[in-house]
């Protein structure tokens, strides 16, 4: 028939996913079935993910969540044609989980197994929706990952700087902790943020004074909690207004940072790259909307185009893992047996 369909399989941190994709011989790709079971309840109690529950709870789910993609693609088993999954970084317990369901589909099956990056996942997404050639710039920035990444092929990633210390993601959770709003922190932080002042409180811009596109989050932290204890040492308590100050004050230093790095990366993009780049975002905080649009001006300035991923797609989901073993496929062999859980594994 020309076609190819792939099942892939993701449980690297809280969400067990499966996914079956099948790439037509004209070169586009359809998502027949994308399957997500997140894990939010299990760790609420415990201000986290706890591995060792994670890791139960994906091989509890791994099972259920392909029969259901299966199903939903209306697809048998015999119609796949190969099994991709998350091989690492991420919560040992869960990749491993996840490889070996995989190695017993495969040993079932006799089907070609693929070991997928998360991170090349996500980094390869923008090309399942969006016709973007390669190379391409890449801001992955989620509650584990910040990073800047040339794509340059399936299999071929210049990592240009990252973060120094926490990811954006986990900071607006942790801010959200801070200041008594519910998580995950990103998208409360944002909606207290709409209703105070961005210069309510003066806060910091790590490292924009040092050249490069390394990021720091864990310092402008620390600055919110200084300023909310001053407010309570002041006033007795927080009062919403400041509480929505401190928010818009902190997002809006995020921005800051997230769009001057960017605006350098893009520079050194430029000096080293071939002709005129698009630039990506993907990963959970790519759904923040003053951050969208901090890079979207940023973009349409520089005559650069810009591409984010539907926010089903920026957050984690195996749909982005069978993809990146579609495009794998033409640049390397299949891992087979031989595959490995990489707990560490960068890009
Ligand atoms: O990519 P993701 O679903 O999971 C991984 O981290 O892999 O990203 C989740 C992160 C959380 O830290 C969450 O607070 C953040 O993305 N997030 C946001 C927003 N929505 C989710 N951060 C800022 N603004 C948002 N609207
Ligand atoms: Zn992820």
């Amino acid at each position: 028939s020309g076609s190819l369909t792939v099942l892939g399989l993701e449980s690297s941190c809280d969400d067990t996913a499966a996914a079956v994709l099948r790439r037509y011989a004209g070169g586009e790709t359809e998502i027949l079935s994308s399957v997500v079971y997140g894990q939010t309840d299990l760790h609420a109690d415990f201000g986290g993910v706890v591995p060792e529950i994670a890791a139960r709870a994906h091989a509890e789910a791994l099972d259920h969540c392909v029969e259901q993609a299966l199903t939903q693609a209306e697809c048998g088993l015999g119609e796949i044609e190969a099994i991709a999954v998350t091989a690492g970084p991420g919560l040992i317990g869960g990749v491993v989980s996840g490889v070996m369901c995989a190695k017993g589909l495969a040993a079932a099956t006799g089907l070609p197994l693929y070991g997928i990056n998360h991170l090349a996942g996500h980094a390869l997404t923008p090309r399942l929706t969006d016709d973007v050639p390669y190379p391409y710039l890449m801001l992955l920035v989620s509650g584990g990952h910040c990073q800047f990444l040339m794509v340059e092929g399936p299999d071929s990633f210049v990592r240009l700087g990252g973060t120094i210390d926490d990811a954006p993601g986990e900071a607006f959770d942790k801010v959200a902790r801070l200041l008594g709003l519910p998580q995950p922190g990103g998208p409360a932080v944002e909606a207290t943020a709409a209703q105070g002042a961005a210069d309510g409180f003066a806060l910091p811009r790590p490292l924009l004074d040092r050249p490069g596109c390394d990021l720091s989050f864990s310092g402008l932290k620390t600055a919110v909690l200084r300023a909310r204890d001053a407010v309570v040492a002041a006033q007795g308590g927080l009062p919403e207004a400041a509480r929505a100050d401190l928010c818009a004050s902190f997002q809006a230093a995020i921005v800051d940072v997230l769009v001057e790095k960017s605006h350098r990366a893009l520079d050194l993009y430029r000096d080293t790259g071939p002709g005129q780049p698009s630039f990506c975002v993907a990963g959970g905080v790519a759904a923040n909307t003053a951050i969208r649009r901090g890079l979207e001006t940023l973009c349409a300035d520089a005559g650069v185009r810009f591409c984010a991923p539907p926010l089903a797609l920026c957050t984690d989901n195996a749909a982005m893992i069978a993809f990146a073993a579609i495009e794998q496929m033409s640049t390397r062999p299949p891992d087979g047996f031989a595959l490995s859980a990489r707990p560490r594994w960068p890009l």
